[in-house]
């Protein structure tokens, strides 16, 4: 579970708030959705949930355990894959899933199984002893999903996770992202493509100007903003200020 109580984030001291007052709360076994166009807040709350960055006010809770006060026991917990997939170009993808399973402390056992499996799901069995530095944008993406999955992580975390797939490695991540929700986990990812989220969540929330603007199931937001589909109820609601109200 992810609890987000009255969370705000500043940047600088200008004292823009990049995140402002957002509380949000997405129960085990969600597939959630998280949109918002360019500069919303998206990953400046992401990186909140993930220990990352620190808010300026109020309070991160996953699965109960504040990320702020116990930061080793709520990581613990999460797989988070950011966006960019910028990962260390001088290691091999096998060095860095073992650095990985190596910060989780995974055991020898279950890294094995882990990797022959997902390494085999996203087709990079024969790519992974190469260097990173020569893998496509698509193939890092892929490396740091498996390495995010290696010590089976109950809340998954993904920053824009769709960019740089192509089209079967988008699906067999999406069916990942189901079967994770299937097996009682918490999934939380952000999105520019509607579609994916209008297909894929159980719920979305958005966020406009750092506060959040609509959230509940497709259906739920369809029938409060009177829309035939996400796109509409986005453009609606992130048409700029003072053309809002007639
Ligand atoms: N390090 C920083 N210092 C100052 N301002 C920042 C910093 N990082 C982000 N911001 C500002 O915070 C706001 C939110 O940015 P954020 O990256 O969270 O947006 P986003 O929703 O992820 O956007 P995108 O869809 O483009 O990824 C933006 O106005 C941005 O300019
Ligand atoms: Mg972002």
């Amino acid at each position: 579970m992810i609890e987000l109580i009255d969370v705000t984030k500043e940047y600088g001291k200008s004292g823009v708030r990049a995140v402002d007052q957002l509380t949000m709360k997405v129960e085990k076994g969600e597939l959630f959705g998280f949109i918002g166009p360019n500069g919303a807040g998206k990953t400046t709350t992401i990186k909140m949930l993930t220990g990352i960055l620190i808010p300026t006010s109020g309070t991160v809770l996953l699965d109960g355990v504040d990320i702020v006060r116990d930061p080793i026991n709520a990581k613990k917990m999460i797989g988070f894959v950011p966006d960019g997939a910028d990962l260390f170009d001088r290691l091999t993808g096998l060095e860095y899933l073992n650095f990985m399973a190596d910060i989780y402390g995974v055991s020898a056992e279950q890294r094995k199984q882990k990797m022959d499996e997902y390494l085999q799901l996203f087709e990079l069995t024969d790519a992974v002893g190469n260097r990173i530095a020569s893998y496509s944008k698509g193939m890092r993406q892929k490396l740091a999903t498996i390495g995010a999955l290696l010590h089976d992580p109950t809340i998954w975390i993904m920053d824009e996770p769709m960019m740089g797939l192509d089209p079967k490695a988008a699906f067999l991540l999406k069916e990942e992202m189901k079967r994770q929700c299937a097996q009682g986990k918490t999934v939380f990812f952000s999105t520019h493509v509607l579609d994916v989220a209008e297909k894929l969540c159980t719920r979305i929330a958005m966020i406009n100007h750092g506060k959040l603007v609509a959230e509940g199931t497709l259906e739920e937001l369809k029938s409060a903003e009177h829309a035939a589909n996400l796109e509409q109820i986005f453009l609606e609601l992130t048409e700029t200020e003072g053309a809002e109200e007639e």
